[in-house]
């Protein structure tokens, strides 16, 4: 008896030891991904959203280098990867996709209210002349997916582009305007398918690539300058209401955003603590296919940002912490 129990109490310990251990996730940076069925991964310029314990992540599919269509795919861990499908298709989502337009950016939200799927994303022509934006929805979160529009929002030219949904299910499409110079912020209708209003914002800063979290009531944003594929600083500004009362831009990191430009920011709330992993794109790594998307854990305080790249690190995804992982 005394032995059973004693062989019990070991199992059990091994097994604690082992759930435990498991719970820890590396994330390592610098390496292409690879999805469960052992394909590149293919999702730049990515979007997020988190159902239940899955993220879905969806982004531009650069196989070809061009007119991008859109994968999606969902993960527990950020690891594995399993791909979920070709969410928006050059000629079968919209005949114009991958003849006069093309896709950058795309971005993916839930409307609890319609209780739909929402992506918005840059809606573009040759040259970045069309400065559009395009506005797809879905019943289901793999889709299928339709088009609602492809224009300029409000009329309002509209380029690089990101989405960020508030605490009270308020939904804004942000996105550099009017030839590079603003950032427009854009309230979104109930049924986040259309721009009601455009608050201009950062005039003539030239600023892209905006990615926005809200921590402890404080809105904070990274975005880059504009130079095309090329990294350059990132900078950092917060606020407590998103139209108005920005701080000034701040450098954080080294020069080049560690050959990055900011592609999304992730809240990992999990029972203990929360986590936000800033997720950039490492473009043109050695070319537009091999970009690499690069994960590493940020934090926020009293209007900073500890911005420092982690070449890999540990999380853990139940208790929200995170932790070193020497090379
Ligand atoms: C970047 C932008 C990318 C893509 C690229 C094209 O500035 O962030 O999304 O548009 O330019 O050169």
């Amino acid at each position: 008896m005394k032995r059973t129990i004693s062989l019990l109490v070991v199992l059990c310990l091994a097994s604690a030891a082992f759930a435990k251990k498991g719970d820890w996730v590396t994330i390592k940076n610098g390496d292409l991904w690879y999805d469960t069925e052992g394909k590149v991964v293919q999702a730049h310029g990515a979007g997020f959203l988190q159902v239940g314990d899955t993220w879905y992540m969806i982004g531009e599919d650069r196989s070809r280098s061009w007119n991008p269509d859109v994968n999606m795919y969902s993960s527990k861990d950020l690891q594995t990867w399993k791909f979920e499908g070709k969410i928006i298709e050059n000629g079968v989502t919209h005949s114009d996709l991958g003849r006069s337009r093309f896709i950058e950016r795309p971005k993916l939200m839930y409307c609890k209210k319609t209780k739909q799927f929402v992506v918005w994303c840059h809606w573009e022509g040759s040259n970045y002349g069309a400065s559009e934006a395009g506005v797809f929805y879905a019943d289901k979160v793999t889709g299928p997916y339709h088009f609602k529009a492809g224009e300029r929002p409000l009329g309002i030219k509209s380029r690089d582009c990101n989405v960020f949904v508030d605490d009270d299910g308020t939904a804004w499409f942000i996105s550099t305007i009017e030839e590079n110079q603003h950032l427009g912020f854009f309230r979104l209708a109930d049924d986040y398918l259309s721009a009601v209003e455009c608050t201009q914002l950062f005039k003539r800063q030239a600023r892209e690539a905006p990615a926005i979290v809200k921590v402890d009531g404080v809105y904070y944003m990274l975005s880059s300058a504009c130079t095309g594929w090329e990294p350059n600083q990132c900078k950092l500004s917060w606020t407590r209401n998103l139209t108005e009362g920005w701080s000034q831009l701040e450098n954080i990191g080294d020069r080049i955003a560690y050959d990055t430009q900011a592609a999304s920011i992730l809240t990992i709330k999990g029972t203990k603590t929360t986590t936000y992993l800033y997720v950039g794109d490492r473009w043109m790594d050695p070319d537009l296919p091999r970009s690499k998307t690069i994960i590493f854990p940020i934090s926020f305080k009293d209007g900073k940002c500890d911005f420092t790249y982690r070449e890999q690190f540990e999380i853990n995804f139940k208790t929200g912490e995170w932790r070193e992982k020497k090379m």
